[in-house]
């Protein structure tokens, strides 16, 4: 068995990303929407979420694919896959608790999701093949996730590094990698693109902001009080990734990338 590593989503990590996650339904929309313009998920397609976590994307994924569709979330940490348990319930739906890396498909699927997991994968090359493995001939794999070099890799690996509860140890991908990735895996190179994703995510306030981003990263190891914690929080994400109110609304800037095979 590959060794993988569910880099903590356990305990307060776990609890304070579904907290997140419930009491900020509207902020990561535009994630959704990439989710929507990319992995285009149709009726009847059967679908493979890699680290889908506590299920974000389960129901849009799910409505989209229909009665005949086909779910399958491949995720190591169970506490994730219990709150995904507890909003998405339905018959096309299936987990598997483990990592990427230790999957053997029993099924081919049409399409590979993947948001802001990839990066946790202790064995990435091993994991991109599983990946190219599951997918049917002519098969879509999407891979949305933070690269180096941007100010989204700044912002791990400065503040949530520093102050995440379970730590923050990860492998970003650059684009050189990515495509040798999707090489040794099988993919056609012709086939494989990256584009840029400019997500946005927004609150009503920045005291929402700081909270949402304390809670989903758990940074509850910053020193001081809640309200210094929070403070600390929106100062970072103003110095590093920047934050603009637009209307009535302040949007935090979420630059990351998506990878974008065919088999
Ligand atoms: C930051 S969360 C993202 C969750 C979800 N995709 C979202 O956008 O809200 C990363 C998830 O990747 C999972 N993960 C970690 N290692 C993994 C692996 N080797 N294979 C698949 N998923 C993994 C973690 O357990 C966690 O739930």
């Amino acid at each position: 068995m590959v060794t993988t590593n569910n880099q903590g989503f356990t305990g307060t990590r776990s609890s304070l990303y579904e907290e997140a996650i419930v009491q900020y339904p509207s902020a990561r929309i535009m994630d959704v929407q990439a989710m929507t313009k990319h992995l285009n998920p149709q009726k009847n397609e059967k679908v493979l979420g890699i680290g889908e976590g506590n299920g974000f994307f389960a129901l849009p994924i799910l409505e989209a694919i229909g009665e005949k569709g086909y779910y399958l979330v491949i995720e190591p940490s169970p506490e994730q896959l219990a709150n995904l348990a507890r909003r998405v319930t339905s018959p096309n739906l299936e987990t598997l608790t483990k990592g990427i890396e230790d999957f053997t498909p029993t099924t081919y699927f049409d399409k590979a999701w993947s948001f802001g997991a990839f990066h946790h994968c202790p064995n990435q090359t091993q994991a991109m093949k599983n990946i190219y493995t599951a997918l049917t001939k002519g098969g879509k794999m999407v891979i949305c996730d933070v690269f180096q070099g941007s100010n989204l890799a700044k912002h791990f690996d400065g503040p949530v590094a520093r102050y995440c509860t379970s730590g923050h140890e990860v492998k970003f991908l650059s684009d050189e990698f990515a495509k040798s990735l999707c090489y040794l895996a099988g993919f056609d190179e012709s086939k494989v693109k990256i584009v840029d994703l400019l997500q946005k995510w927004k609150f009503d306030s920045e005291k929402d902001l700081g909270d949402f981003v304390y809670k989903l990263h758990a940074m509850t190891l910053i020193p001081g009080n809640e309200q210094d914690k929070i403070e600390e929080v929106i100062k970072g994400c103003k110095e590093i990734l920047g934050v603009k109110k637009v209307g009535n609304q302040y949007e935090l800037n979420w630059p990351m990338k998506a990878l974008i095979a065919e088999k």
